[in-house]
């Protein structure tokens, strides 16, 4: 069982309009409502994939069970810690004259010292039950800075292995307590070393001396110029083929699931690694976030290229 961790859950409602006039009246041509946050992204794909997943993190209110019934798949248990407060919103407009979109996060309602109190009681309940721990995204108000940090000593406690997929101050935190894998994208990456983003090579020593720091799958994803893995099987650069992408809105979340399958299943890495490729440029041919066709997928797998650099 893959546990995935999102605190920050929202409830995704993807406009798609005709096209999009500021300081006019518009009228919305279909509305999807689905579970959001990175977290629930990495459960849809890896549940996708076969996967079962069980998913923590916080829910609030009317619209955190509404959440929770938008979750349910019967490869996905929902095991939220619920709070008072409403599960916040998040509004993606989709112009379909452009295919641009224009999103809008709500901030979200703060949690308390207890709520996170309880997060944490219920993690270690559920934690012995997982092969695979994925954490993913931001977190409310009201979360330590460092929750990130306390869930991978959990973990490596526990003996299994925890994932983080973050950005900011919240991954340069991770990084220094040595989780089992960490996917920075290029801008991650830089806000690690401090310096701007300068290409495949100069990140592929980063990422070296990551996995030598003690992490020990260190990736890096490129969007369509693929990713690159740092592992004690050595280095490898992975591509896909030439798409024409639809949405790659969730594509880094898709490459997470997908190694945290290959982890759960205990496959060969470059076997998880091609896995993680396929299904993250999969999700890139669907409009909706965290979601594939098994016949892309299944494509794309014969496709993606998987090179042992060093
Ligand atoms: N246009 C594309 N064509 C093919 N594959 C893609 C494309 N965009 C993304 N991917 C695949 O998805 C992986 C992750 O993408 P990316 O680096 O954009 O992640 P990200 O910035 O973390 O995304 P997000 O945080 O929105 O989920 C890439 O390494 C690549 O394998
Ligand atoms: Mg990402």
């Amino acid at each position: 069982m893959i546990l995935t961790v999102t605190l920050n859950a929202s409830i995704d409602k993807l406009y798609l309009m005709e096209s999009i006039h500021p300081d006019t009246v518009m009228r919305v041509k279909e509305v999807h409502n689905t579970a959001g946050g990175k977290g629930l992204n990495v459960s849809k794909v890896a549940a996708l994939l076969g996967e079962p997943v069980t998913a923590m993190g916080f829910t609030g209110g009317f619209n955190g069970r509404y959440l929770e019934s938008l979750v349910a798949q019967p490869l996905v248990r929902c095991a939220f810690t619920h709070v008072a407060e409403e599960t916040r919103s998040c509004i993606n407009c989709w112009d379909l004259s452009t295919g641009k979109s224009t999103e809008y996060l709500e901030p979200g309602e703060p949690v308390s010292p207890a709520d996170v109190d309880r997060f944490f009681a219920d993690f270690d309940a559920a934690l012995p039950s997982a092969d695979v721990v994925a954490v993913s995204g931001s977190i409310p108000k009201g979360v330590p800075e460092d929750a990130y940090c306390d869930i991978i000593r959990r973990c490596r406690k526990a003996g299994i292995p925890a994932m983080i997929d973050t950005s900011g101050s919240r991954l340069v935190l991770a990084a220094r307590e040595k989780p089992f894998f960490l996917k920075p994208n290029e801008d991650e990456i830089a806000q690690l070393t401090g310096r701007a983003f300068s290409g495949a090579e100069e990140a592929a020593d980063v990422l070296l001396s990551l996995h030598e720091g003690g992490i020990p799958y260190a990736v890096l994803s490129m969007g369509a110029e693929g990713a690159l893995l740092a592992c004690d099987e050595g280095l490898f650069r992975g591509r896909p083929p030439k798409i024409t992408p639809k949405n790659t809105v969730g594509c880094g979340d898709s490459m997470v699931a997908g190694f945290a399958v290959g982890f759960a299943r205990r496959l060969p890495v470059e076997e998880t690694f091609r896995m993680a490729l396929a299904v993250s440029a999969a999700n890139a041919l669907s409009i909706f976030t965290g979601d594939f066709d098994p016949a892309d997928y299944e494509r794309l797998r014969s496709l993606v290229s998987v090179e042992r650099l060093r």
